[in-house]
Formats: structure tokens, C-alpha cells, sequence
């Protein structure tokens, strides 16, 4: 542990407190962020419990209800929650056609890793009846957002939910949508990026991607939020093995959750989902990348990139030998699990999910292979994650191969990241 890099960390979690939710970072994400809530909160763990468990309560508060659009997209959690106004970032709260809802929020959804994360903090909780308390309250709420990715993206109970707006990956401008993605029309609209004020156009999605990722927000809207409209219009759908993985590790936990606390019933239905996915899965192998990878659900083709969503398969418990792609990947840079091999031929060592270190996505892939017995590539990749760290301190993400910052500054994630991971027990 480095207690100057200890404080620094919680500083800025501190900093980018707005009062109940903690903003990635200032001015280019400045609402709360649906994954990033959940990191953050692990983060809080290590010295304020209470609002660790209140970050959690504040991003479930924007949960979808019967109420809102008919109620078919009930237990929607937003991929971004808007409870104050900001005008440092676009597409905003007027953008998405959300007004009617009593507290705004974009209308997809970012991976749900929230399950875990509780379970994670429960077990680390000091204030023991505090945290049970906070869980109990929690529960409905989780339950509710897991149903709605079965309910409303795998209909058919095919075990593999989509996705159908790159966004809802968090992994927005990965190699791997290029593809499904150039199916997609353009927008004709008007629209000013905000992103490029903060962060260089090198670091960043192209025009392209946003022309397009503004066509399907406004879709959404077109379809009046109706899962089934949106699933009938839907022209970018993607089994996006990211989701499919932490939708899985999260139904583990979630039904370890609710068993617990006495919901028999709930666990053995997220049990029973988790089957259909184990069985589902094998379909997303790549054999040119030795790992699962994304399916184009409309055309049914792999998208069959090297990125790093797919080595999350061990921390999902799916059982699948990643252990030599990721020793070939991180034989390749410097620094961590890169986004996109280097060896692939769409690698762009700075540009968003195309290359760059994200440092919860190394915590994940650690913790899934140490669960899954691969004890010195696990500390591997936590001892390139502790050079990243002491190198550069708390960027959004990092370059590979130099290990230099890129992106926001004084990112919470990042901060809450090495509080959990690297300092971790010794506070
Ligand atoms: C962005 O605006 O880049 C975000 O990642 C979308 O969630």
C-alpha cells in the first residue's frame, strides 16, 4: 500500500462527490454513471460505508417503474442518471425524450454489475447490521434490473441477452461493433459533441461512431421505450459478451444474495438463468482468438475481435481456458490488459476501447482467474495494474505500451479501483 497514493485516491472520489453520487470526473461526465456507481461505491467501502451503500441507493432511485412509458421497460437502470443539470457533456437530459420521468435518465441500460459489487461489499462491511440492512433494501431493486435484462433482451430465453446501443457496453467504440454498426444510418440531425472539449480527438470515438449512436438514442424514442418496438426496430443488436459475462457473474451472486435473505424463490430463478447462459455460451468461442468473443444477433456472425470484454469469461464462472490469451496479450504491451490486442489488426493504442488499460477491467479479469486457479497470471496483471497506478495516478485510462494517462483526469473508477484492489484490506 502507498498511503500518499491512498489519500490521493480518496480525495478524488471526494472531489467528484455531488452529494449521494460521485461523477467519473469533472465537465466531460458529469452526471452519474450506471457501472461506473457500483466501482465507485466499492471504493467508498474503504473508508465511508455509508456512502458507499448510498451510491448504490441513489443510482437504484432512477430505476424504471410500472409507471414510467406503459411499463414494459420496468426495472430499466439507465446507463446515465441525470439529478442535477450540466451543460459540459452531450447528448444531456433533454436529449433523450425521457422528460416524462419523475427523476431524468437516458433510456439504455450499462453493464449490471451492481450484484456483485453488493456482495462484494457486504463481505467487507464493518458496520455488519448497516450493510444487511442496506442489502435488504437493495434487493428488490436488483432483482427488478436483472428481470428486465431477461425479460425485455432475450425474450426467446436463448440464455444471451442484447444489447442495442454500443453505449450499454460502456465499452462504447470497441473494434468489435464496427461491423453492426456501419449498418446503421447516420443521423440527419444537428448535434454539437461535447466530449472533444475536454479530451483529444485521438483518444476519442470518430464523427462516424456518434452520427450513429445519436440515431439509435433518437430510435428509442421513436419506439416510445416499448422493449418490443425496440426489439422490432432495433438495427444494431449484439450479443455483447461483456454484458453476457457480468449479467452472469452478477445472477451467481445476485442468487447467493437473495438466498440469504430468504428469497428462495428469486434464487432459484436467477439460478435457473444462469444455466440457460452457461449452456448458451459456448456458441461466442473464437477459435482464432483462443476466447469467447461478441455475436451479431441479427446476423448471427461472430464479431470476432480480441478485446478484453471476452476475458472477463473467467470471473463469470463460464469455465473456458482463457489463461494463454490472456498471457499473449499481456506479452504484447507493457501495462495491463490491453482493450484490443496489439496484435489485432483494429488496435489504436490511445483511442477509446480500441487499445487503452482500463484498470476495473483488470480487476475483474484478475479476480476471475484467481477464482479460476491461476494464482501468478492474476498478481500479473494486479502488479501491472500497481505500476499503472504509481506511474500515473487515477486516469480514465491508460496507453498500453507507455503507461501514460489518457482521457479524464482524476477519474473516480480509477480511484475507487486502487482503494478496493490495491489498498484494499490495509486501511
Ligand atoms: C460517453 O459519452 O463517452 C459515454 O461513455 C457514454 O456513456
Amino acid at each position: 500500500m502507498n498511503p500518499t497514493l491512498v489519500q490521493r485516491a480518496q480525495q478524488v472520489l471526494c472531489a467528484n462527490d455531488r452529494g449521494g453520487y460521485t461523477i467519473p470526473t469533472a465537465g466531460l461526465y458529469p452526471f452519474q454513471w450506471n457501472w461506473d456507481a457500483s466501482v465507485c461505491a466499492l471504493g467508498w467501502m474503504q473508508f465511508d460505508e455509508p456512502r458507499a451503500w448510498l451510491e448504490i441507493q441513489t443510482l437504484f432511485s432512477g430505476l424504471w417503474t410500472e409507471r414510467d412509458y406503459g411499463g414494459g421497460s420496468a426495472g430499466l437502470l439507465a446507463h446515465i442518471t441525470f439529478h442535477q443539470p450540466a451543460d459540459s457533456y452531450f447528448p444531456g437530459p433533454d436529449e433523450w425524450g425521457t422528460q416524462a420521468l419523475a427523476l431524468r435518465t437516458s433510456s439504455i441500460s450499462q453493464p449490471p454489475l451492481h450484484a456483485t459489487m453488493v456482495r462484494w461489499m457486504l463481505e467487507r462491511a464493518q458496520d455488519r447490521a448497516a450493510a444487511e440492512s442496506a442489502v435488504r433494501g437493495l434487493l428488490p431493486g436488483l432483482l427488478a434490473h436483472h428481470r428486465w435484462w431477461y425479460r425485455t433482451r432475450d425474450p426467446e430465453g436463448s440464455g444471451l441477452v442484447r444489447i442495442l446501443h454500443p453505449w450499454e457496453t460502456g465499452m462504447d467504440n470497441s473494434p468489435a461493433w464496427d461491423a453492426p454498426l456501419a449498418r446503421v444510418p447516420a443521423t440527419t440531425r444537428a448535434y454539437r459533441r461535447r466530449d472533444l472539449d475536454h479530451v483529444d480527438a485521438s483518444m476519442r470515438p470518430p464523427q462516424s461512431f456518434y452520427d450513429r449512436v445519436v440515431y439509435l438514442m433518437d430510435a428509442n424514442r421513436e419506439a416510445g421505450f416499448d422493449p418490443q418496438h425496440m426489439l422490432e426496430a432495433g438495427r444494431f443488436q449484439v450479443n455483447d459478451i461483456g454484458i453476457v459475462c457480468i449479467l452472469q457473474r452478477a445472477s451467481r451472486d445476485l442468487a447467493v444474495l437473495a438466498a440469504r435473505f430468504g428469497d428462495e424463490a428469486a434464487a432459484a430463478e436467477m439460478q435457473g438463468q444462469v444455466q440457460r447462459t452457461q449452456r448458451a455460451v459456448a456458441a461466442l468461442w473464437s477459435d482464432r482468438w483462443q476466447q469467447p468473443v461478441s455475436r451479431d444477433a441479427l446476423t448471427g456472425e461472430l464479431l470476432d475481435q480480441p478485446t478484453s470484454a471476452g476475458l472477463l469469461s473467467a470471473y463469470a464462472g463460464f469455465g473456458f481456458d482463457i489463461a494463454p490469451a490472456v498471457r499473449a496479450g499481456l506479452d504484447e504491451t507493457a501495462y495491463g490488459v490491453a482493450s484490443t490486442r496489439r496484435s489485432a489488426p483494429t488496435y489504436d493504442a490511445p483511442r477509446y476501447w480500441r487499445g487503452p488499460v482500463w484498470q476495473h477491467i483488470n480487476l475483474l479479469i484478475s479476480q476471475g482467474l484467481a477464482e479460476q486457479g491461476q494464482a501468478v497470471l492474476a498478481e500479473r496483471i494486479r502488479e501491472n495494474s500497481r505500476r499503472l497506478f504509481e506511474r500515473s495516478g487515477f486516469h480514465e485510462y491508460y496507453h498500453p505500451e507507455t503507461g501514460s494517462g489518457l482521457g479524464g483526469r482524476d477519474f473516480s473508477w480509477t480511484a475507487a479501483t486502487y482503494l478496493h484492489w490495491l489498498a484494499g484490506q490495509a486501511i
